[in-house]
């Protein structure tokens, strides 16, 4: 049984992006050769088995007896394993890119666990999970209300910095996503979608703004974030490497979450973790909640508000417009 990760807890601030979704990558000669914009690859496939599954009795929580829990956990230390090693290794220690601009770090002081803060890896979901690790599920269970850009917005009490969590070791969840579905989700949101135009100016490298950059290829797309990279320029952070973001190599990087198996690895986290089984049902639940159809009409609203300037509807008719909104929803969500 595959799981989406919830819609609506990995919906964007205003169109800031759209959900990760459970993507197999499709053959990639098939996406470098492709080089129309007009018409990615929908891809929205099976998402990644989950075989993981919990009941909800109070037993679930205790880790002891459970063998695929056992195995659960050792793959988490792996993956630490395979990233402490890879650290050392020629590949990273020569890597053109540079940049180090880090991003926001979570820290529940009631667990001692840290987060790092990556763009379109679930954050909402985050800013839920460590209100109601440190102030638990009524809080949660607030938030939940709000709306999603106050979400955002909102300082917490659980925020915290990548020079604080480094100096005091504190173990350090890390998201990951296959990079090829990062970058394809990244282009889809940011380029595709007609929201944020002056990236597609940059790319096309079209100075005269009375043009149009509306139709970026995916193969232009990355080709220009390699030679931004290069250039010795920081990336944007919805690009730039997530060991760049995180400083992958230098916290206590204990857990690596991957967006493939998202769910599957919370639950193992949460239990790792030894939090109640209140807590626990709570997030997992909402984790696993259905709420796709509240969430889109704001998204499209979203979409549409941001695309309506006067330099996009120049160059992008309103039906096109709507029209790579609804290709984007076939490409990013599992629709039904
Ligand atoms: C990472 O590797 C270094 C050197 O191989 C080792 O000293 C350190 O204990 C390892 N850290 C973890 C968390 O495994
Ligand atoms: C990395 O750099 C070192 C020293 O400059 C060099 O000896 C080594 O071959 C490089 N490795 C790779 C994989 O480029
Ligand atoms: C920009 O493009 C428009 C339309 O092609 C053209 O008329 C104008 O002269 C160009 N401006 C510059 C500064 O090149
Ligand atoms: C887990 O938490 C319970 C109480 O919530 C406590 O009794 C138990 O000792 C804890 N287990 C571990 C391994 O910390």
């Amino acid at each position: 049984m595959s799981t989406p990760v919830s819609l609506s807890l990995l919906l964007p601030t205003l169109g800031a992006s759209l959900p990760p979704w459970p993507f197999q990558p499709p053959p990639k000669p098939a996406i470098f050769q492709n080089t129309r914009p007009s018409t990615p690859t929908p891809t929205a496939s099976g998402g990644a088995p989950d075989d993981f599954s919990h009941t909800n009795s109070e037993d679930s929580v205790l880790i002891s007896k459970d063998s695929s829990m056992v195995s659960q956990l050792n793959e988490l230390e792996q993956r630490s394993r395979h990233l402490n090693t890879t650290c050392f290794k020629d590949v990273l220690l020569n890597a053109t890119y540079k940049g180090t601009e880090r991003g926001r770090f979570f820290h529940s002081k009631v667990y001692n666990i840290g987060y790092c803060k990556v763009p379109k890896v679930g954050s909402t979901f985050w800013t839920l999970l460590f209100t109601t690790l440190d102030n638990g599920v009524d809080f949660g269970k607030k938030l939940l209300e709000k709306k999603r850009s106050s979400l955002h917005a909102g300082r917490y009490s659980f925020s915290s910095s990548f020079t604080y969590l480094k100096s005091a070791k504190v173990p350090i969840i890390l998201p990951t996503r296959d990079p090829y579905s990062r970058l394809y989700s990244a282009f889809i949101d940011k380029s595709y979608l007609p929201i944020r135009i002056n990236t597609n100016y940059d790319v096309l490298s079209i100075r005269n703004k009375s043009l149009c950059a509306t139709d970026v290829s995916f193969q232009e797309f990355l080709q220009w974030i390699l030679n931004e990279a290069k250039a010795g320029k920081s990336l944007d952070r919805h690009w730039a490497p997530i060991y760049s973001i995180c400083g992958s190599c230098e916290v206590n990087a204990q857990y690596i979450a991957k967006q493939e198996t998202f769910s599957n690895d919370i639950g193992v986290l949460l239990k790792k973790l030894n939090v109640s089984s209140e807590k626990y049902n709570f997030i997992m639940h909402t984790l696993e909640g259905k709420r796709i159809q509240s969430s889109l009409p704001g998204i499209v609203a979203t979409i549409l508000e941001r695309s309506s300037g006067a330099e996009i509807s120049r160059c992008m008719p309103w039906l096109e417009v709507t029209r790579r909104i609804w290709r984007s929803f076939q490409i990013q969500v599992k629709l039904y």
